[in-house]
């Protein structure tokens, strides 16, 4: 199966686009990045890294949609496309059923809901490549992220010089998210993804 189109949605006053990662992204992932603060780029990459090399833009936007999937936020507000955020999951080798996670949001636009919509997406995404489980790893300063994955059942499988793995079964609908985040803002946007990625 395909993976679904883009659409658009609202937080506050400013209107977003999202969609799968295409090669011609690159632009936006080194724009992206220069916007990162310190502490935003220790707590996705585990360390201050200063850029990201040709490799590593290749590596993050030429993507197979099966195995590793990638979705961006970009706010488009107004008519010009700012990178706002990106998630993106790759299937461990030799755990086909298992995929890693990573998910960055740029840091003006964190707290306004984004994160919470690309992992909705992503684990939609899961179930449609067969992925039962997501890890993450999480610094464990990382209250934001950790506050995300809270509602999702999570279990820290080790910590390792102050990085925790950690893992969520997939919750490929909002119909299958666990009760307490029922009734929450995570399930408001749950039903926001599944209505627009089923709606394709
Ligand atoms: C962690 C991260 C993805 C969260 O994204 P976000 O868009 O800010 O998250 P949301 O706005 O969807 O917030 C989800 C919840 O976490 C809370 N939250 C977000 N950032 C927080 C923080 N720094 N401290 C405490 N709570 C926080 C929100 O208030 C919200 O709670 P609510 O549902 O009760 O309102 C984002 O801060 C980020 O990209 N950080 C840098 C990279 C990173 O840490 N990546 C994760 C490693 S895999």
């Amino acid at each position: 199966m395909e993976t679904a189109r883009g659409f658009y949605f609202n937080r506050k006053d400013k209107v977003f686009y999202t969609r799968p990662i295409i090669s011609s992204d690159k632009v936006f992932l080194k724009d992206g990045f220069k916007l990162l603060s310190l502490r935003s780029r220790f707590n996705r990459f585990l360390s201050f890294l200063k850029g990201l090399t040709e490799e590593q833009l290749t590596f993050y936007t030429e993507v197979d949609n099966t195995n590793h999937v990638a979705w961006g936020i970009l706010e488009v507000t107004g008519g010009v496309s700012k990178p706002a955020g990106i998630g993106r999951f790759v299937r461990v080798k030799d755990e086909p059923e298992t995929a890693e996670v990573g998910l960055t949001i740029v840091d003006v636009y964190q707290k306004n809901g984004l994160g919470t919509l690309l992992l909705a997406i992503l684990n939609m995404e899961s179930l449609r490549c067969g992925i039962k489980k997501l890890r993450y790893h999480v610094v464990e300063s990382n209250f934001g992220m950790r506050k995300l994955l809270e509602p999702l059942d999570y279990v820290v499988k080790l910590t390792d010089q102050g990085v925790m793995i950690v893992e969520t079964p997939v919750f490929g609908n909002f119909q299958d998210l666990p009760q307490q985040a029922k009734g929450k803002k995570i399930e408001e946007t749950w039903k926001e993804v599944t209505f627009n990625m089923e709606r394709k």
